[in-house]
């Protein structure tokens, strides 16, 4: 089995993008399984009811979520009755939606969990203990776990990859929207990247208007941030090949697509 994952979609910019690529990423790679994170995909924060059915449009079968998903009020009219949405698993009990959900690719299921990190970010339920947690669910039903794992430190991203390596099919990291390259398969058998990198405007600074960072760096004043409407773009992610029986990666390869590394059909 083929799974795509795109990196953090960072507003209209990043969603013209998914749009435009997810059909020519699927014909190219045909992945049985596409996920997306959208915790930026309206305007930089959050994601409206409207964006999450249309990445279900283009090709998303699952949107994962991150720090920012509650930055939209209407999240919590939709969340919990979005089924392929998932938020960060270890928020408080009680939380609106859920952090792991199931779908269905031929007569294989995968498990979807999403997951945030603690250092240098909100002080969540700890995602080690939580991991284990959903682990143990996730086992009764299928082989087959794909964590996109949310956090700020490449040393926690890597923790929670050789913490899990053998018992889930892959950790993606998300949320620095930089993409890394170490993409690897972890000795036990499970697809590794400290990051993906992030889908959206090419140059800015993380997605956000350059000038409005550079003057905070410069000033130290708050400075509100905001996405470009224009500009040139990119598009970042992975593809994973796994063992559908065993649940094992076999591979898993970067997806650059930008001026710099342009898409080849
Ligand atoms: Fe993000
Ligand atoms: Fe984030």
């Amino acid at each position: 089995m083929r799974i795509l994952f795109v990196g953090d979609v960072v507003g209209s910019l990043g969603r013209d993008m998914v749009e435009e690529y997810l059909p020519r990423l699927k014909r190219k790679y045909a992945p049985g399984l596409t996920i997306v994170n959208g915790e930026n995909a309206a305007s930089g924060k959050g994601i409206t009811e409207k964006i999450y059915r249309a990445f279900l449009q283009a090709g998303a079968n699952v949107v994962t979520l991150g720090n920012h998903a509650w930055d939209k009020r209407e999240i919590f009219d939709f969340i919990d009755d979005a089924k392929n949405l998932v938020r960060p698993a270890n928020f408080p009990e009680g939380t609106p939606g859920k952090g792991i959900t199931y779908v269905t690719y031929n007569q294989y299921e995968v498990a979807v969990i999403n997951l945030q990190g603690r250092t240098f970010m909100a002080p969540l339920d700890c995602p080690f203990k939580k991991i284990d947690e959903l682990i143990a669910q996730a086992k009764q039903r299928t082989p087959i776990i794909f964590i996109d794992f949310h956090a700020e430190t490449t040393s926690e991203k890597q923790a929670i990859g050789w913490y899990v390596d053998g018992r889930v099919s892959a950790v993606v990291g998300t949320h620095t929207h930089v993409q890394t390259a170490d993409n690897r398969i972890l000795p036990q058998g499970t697809a590794y990247i400290s990051d993906v990198g992030m889908t959206g405007p090419y140059d800015g600074i993380l997605g956000m208007e350059r000038e409005a960072v550079m003057k905070r760096f410069l000033t130290s004043l708050p400075v509100r941030f905001e996405v470009p409407k224009e500009g040139r773009t990119q598009l970042s992610g992975v593809i994973i090949d796994l063992d559908e029986k065993t649940g094992q990666a076999k591979k898993i390869d970067r997806i650059l697509i930008n001026d710099d590394h342009p898409f080849f059909e």
